[in-house]
């Protein structure tokens, strides 16, 4: 079994307005980045990053494409050896060896596990400024990475979305949920930089 990481680490980073696109923006002392490599790198035999085209130099690092499926897939296309894969977003750097052990574990006898938290907030649909519907909170959990697939389901779920379980979730494959921590928090505006650093810091 070869159990291959994949980071998407290719977006510009709009929100966070950093002058680097986001991975590569210095988050504790070193590219953000790094912080999620060393993590994988713990756990799996083999790490692709997916960076912005220009910044492919170091061995494992590919080009990711225009939308984050797209990086995904350019990554799992260099990884033909895997049999299970990992991904996890660059833009969550406080996730822990013991919460991707833990999603790796809870894989056997379904397609995909993903690190998820119960949701906080009453969550409304809401479509051009009116509210839809309410959803039952006690049902709601909020996605995380890492995700973890078996590859061969992975390359199967083809198309766009925010996460790999929604496409995996699409052709009928099984997807558990592993509860994470809020912690795992993803770094989207300035704010999160400022928590993660004082999360980094203690
Ligand atoms: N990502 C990627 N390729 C893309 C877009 C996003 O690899 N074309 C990655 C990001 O680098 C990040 C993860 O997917 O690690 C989650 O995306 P997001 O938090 O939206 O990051 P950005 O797209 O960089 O931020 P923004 O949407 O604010 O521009
Ligand atoms: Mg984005």
């Amino acid at each position: 079994m070869s159990v291959v990481g994949i980071i998407p680490a290719a977006g510009a980073g709009e929100r966070l307005g950093a002058d680097v696109p986001k991975a590569f923006a210095v988050l504790g002392g070193r590219p953000m980045v790094e912080w999620s490599l060393d993590v994988l790198r713990e756990v799996c035999d083999r790490v692709v990053v997916a960076v912005p085209p220009d910044r492919v130099e170091p061995p494992d690092f590919v080009a990711g494409g225009a939308t984050r499926s797209e990086s995904v897939r350019n990554a799992l296309a260099a990884a033909p050896e895997a049999s299970v894969v990992i991904v996890h977003d660059a833009a969550r750097p406080l996730v822990t060896v013991e919460l991707v052990r833990r999603c790796l574990e809870a894989l056997d006898g379904v397609d995909g596990v993903i690190a998820a938290v119960p949701v906080t907030d009453t969550v409304k649909e809401v479509d051009a400024g009116q509210v839809v519907s309410t959803p039952d909170r006690g049902r709601l959990w909020a996605a995380q990475t890492p995700q973890v697939f078996r590859a061969d389901v992975l390359r199967r779920a083809t198309g766009e979305a925010t996460d790999d379980a929604s496409l995996v979730e699409a052709i009928g494959g099984s997807v558990r949920v592993v509860e994470a921590s809020p912690e795992n928090l993803k770094i989207t505006r300035p704010l999160d930089v400022r928590v993660a650093e004082m999360l980094l810091s203690c």
